[in-house]
């Protein structure tokens, strides 16, 4: 029997439940309306293995549109500080199994400066960003995941970036036991045109349903409920198994 594409509205966002390969597609035409007046347009890529998933799909279907190819500029919302070769680099990794299998052109691609100490990186990284798209802006569209402790991007429960409300949209924060990490912060998302989170997975259905129904203000990733209007969350049966709203939606 084929799955059914459910389409709800909640506190954080619109969300979509549907098996992963019309998610993965639904990704792709959020990429493509992200750019649709015709301008050079940016696009934040994460971490995590539904995006490793994600970029071998599109590259084995073919599905990234021509317009896309062409105009986006591609980097990460949050990075590691481990060299573009690793496997732990998620530029790296975006480049290795989407960019460069679909001939982006490298003056596209902009990865985090992580040669350097993670807060140069920063400083860097917002500098050419404001060179490039200005300051008072940042992604056309940010796509993010969720972590099973309810992060997103690098900013993990009880994250300083919590307590602070930064003017930047990059910063670098330690994480601890995870070291030193780059990542988008609340000013960067709710400068974004538009956020998808991409959400898959038996392991994610608790913390999803408590992001969705529980106490609010809990979760790091409940930060995007600010500006939900613009926030569209893509996740699939397993995942979203606990929720009981959508679970009172018929297909
Ligand atoms: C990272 C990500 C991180 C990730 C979540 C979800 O660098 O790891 O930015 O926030 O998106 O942990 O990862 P999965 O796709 O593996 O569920």
């Amino acid at each position: 029997m084929q799955e059914k594409i459910r389409i709800i509205t909640t506190r954080n966002g619109r969300l979509v439940c549907a098996p992963r390969e019309v998610l993965f597609q639904r990704l792709v035409d959020l990429m493509d309306h992200a750019g649709n007046d015709g301008r050079a347009y940016s696009i934040g890529l994460t971490g995590g293995s539904t995006p490793k998933a994600f970029y071998d799909w599109t590259v084995r279907e073919d599905a990234l549109p021509a317009g896309v190819r062409e105009r986006a500029v591609w980097t990460v919302s949050d990075e590691r500080m481990v060299p573009l070769a690793s496997d732990e680099s998620n530029f790296g990794t975006a480049d290795r199994r989407l960019l460069t299998p679909v001939k982006i052109a490298e003056g596209h691609k902009l990865p985090w400066p992580v040669q350097v100490d993670p807060h140069s990186a920063a400083t860097v990284f917002n500098r050419r960003w404001t060179e490039r798209f200005g300051g008072e802006t940042c992604f056309d569209l940010c796509v993010l995941g969720m972590g099973d402790d309810g992060h997103t991007a690098s900013i993990f429960p009880g994250s300083p970036l919590l307590e602070v409300d930064l003017a930047e949209n990059f910063t670098c924060v330690e994480v601890p036991e995870k070291g030193w990490r780059l990542t988008i912060t609340r000013a960067g998302l709710e400068r974004s045109r538009k956020v998808a989170v991409i959400v898959t997975g038996a392991a994610k259905a608790k913390v999803l349903k408590q992001v969705m129904e529980g106490p609010e203000g809990h979760y790091p990733v409940q930060i995007l409920q600010a500006f939900r209007e613009r926030v569209t969350w893509l996740v699939d049966p397993e995942a979203a198994a606990g929720l009981s709203s959508l679970n009172a939606v018929r297909g």
